[in-house]
């Protein structure tokens, strides 16, 4: 099968970085200017084609599954009032012929496990999977990065890993691959493995949060057995999918912010905020301010 139709979007994670603005709502809610995360990532799927999302989700994860529904009593209210636009963006969050479809992941075991539990849905067809808190900004690019995926994945049909670069001191927050040159953009994987230390790390393109995988990854669940972390790994599931068929790292055209990270997400939302119609130019006024402030501040001394 050529078109890729579903997508898998853990989202049963804790968010215990963004504590305790993830008390009571779930990481992936967490907006960048106007928008929550997981909308952003569920765009991405629909610029890809996708017309089936599902949900690898929690408790305390409602919020979600309340984003993507019809929501009556907000669309009365808009609506008695005149707020037509107001209502558009309401109502445009998710396409009509979108489906959405939730599964509980009910123990914390990983991203593998997360993945294995979208099984019973995707059955044995390729299936794209995006952590929306790896947040692409596409705004230069010529389209989306899954859309970017998809599309080689029609030439190549085989799994993709989106990676880029990292510092080597980073390699311990990703799965990193060993890869030789392909074609443009692609590489073919040799070796991946799991958040390595920097002095083990057998080089440093890193997966980022979008994958284009075929259904032969499930064909061998004992694979995605317990691994770093103690958690089922999906690096160790593509590291045993390779054994069987080709895996191609894809080096996409984006701006990739890791908002699993306070850092990341400021930077991210400061992007954003600039490109943003409705707050743009305040913003960008504001920050050449605070730069004049933090130069006057350095010159006199000031910490
Ligand atoms: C997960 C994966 C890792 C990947 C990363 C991308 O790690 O296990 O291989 O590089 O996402 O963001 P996590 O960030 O969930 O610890």
């Amino acid at each position: 099968m050529t078109r890729i139709r579903k997508a898998v979007f853990p989202v049963a994670g804790l968010g215990s970085r963004f504590l305790p603005a993830t008390k009571a709502q779930p990481k992936e809610m967490l907006p960048i200017v106007d928008k929550p995360l997981i909308q952003y990532a569920v765009e991405e799927a629909v610029a890809a084609g996708i017309t089936e999302m599902i949900f690898i989700t929690g408790r305390n994860k409602r919020a979600i599954e309340d984003h993507f529904d019809k929501a009556y009593e907000l669309e009365a209210e808009l609506e008695a009032h005149n707020k037509q636009a107001l209502l558009d963006l309401v109502r445009q969050v998710i396409p009509k012929n979108v489906t959405c479809i939730y599964i509980r992941q009910s123990a914390p075991l990983g991203l593998g496990h997360a993945v294995l539990c979208a099984r019973p849905v995707v059955g044995d067809e390729p299936f794209a999977v995006l952590l929306a808190d790896d947040f692409m900004d596409t705004s230069g690019a010529t389209r989306p990065v899954l859309a970017q995926m998809t599309e080689a994945y029609g030439d190549e049909k085989c799994s993709l890993l989106a990676v880029q670069d990292v510092p080597r001191a980073h390699t311990r927050q990703y799965g990193i691959v060993s890869a030789t040159p392909h074609k443009p953009r692609l590489e073919l994987v040799s070796g991946i493995v799991e958040k390595p230390q920097p002095e083990e790390a057998p080089s440093t393109p890193a997966v980022v949060g979008r994958y284009v995988l075929s259904g032969a990854i499930f064909k061998h669940p004992e694979n995605l057995g317990l691994g770093a972390g103690g958690e089922i790994q999906l690096t160790d599931g593509i590291a045993a999918l390779m054994q069987v068929e080709r895996v191609l790292a894809y080096r996409y055209d984006g701006q990739r912010y890791d908002c699993g990270s306070k850092l990341g997400y400021l930077q991210a939302t400061a992007a954003m905020g600039l490109k943003h119609p409705e707050t743009g130019e305040g913003f960008r006024a504001f920050l050449k301010e605070l730069a004049a402030d933090m130069t006057r501040e350095n010159g006199h001394g000031g910490t």
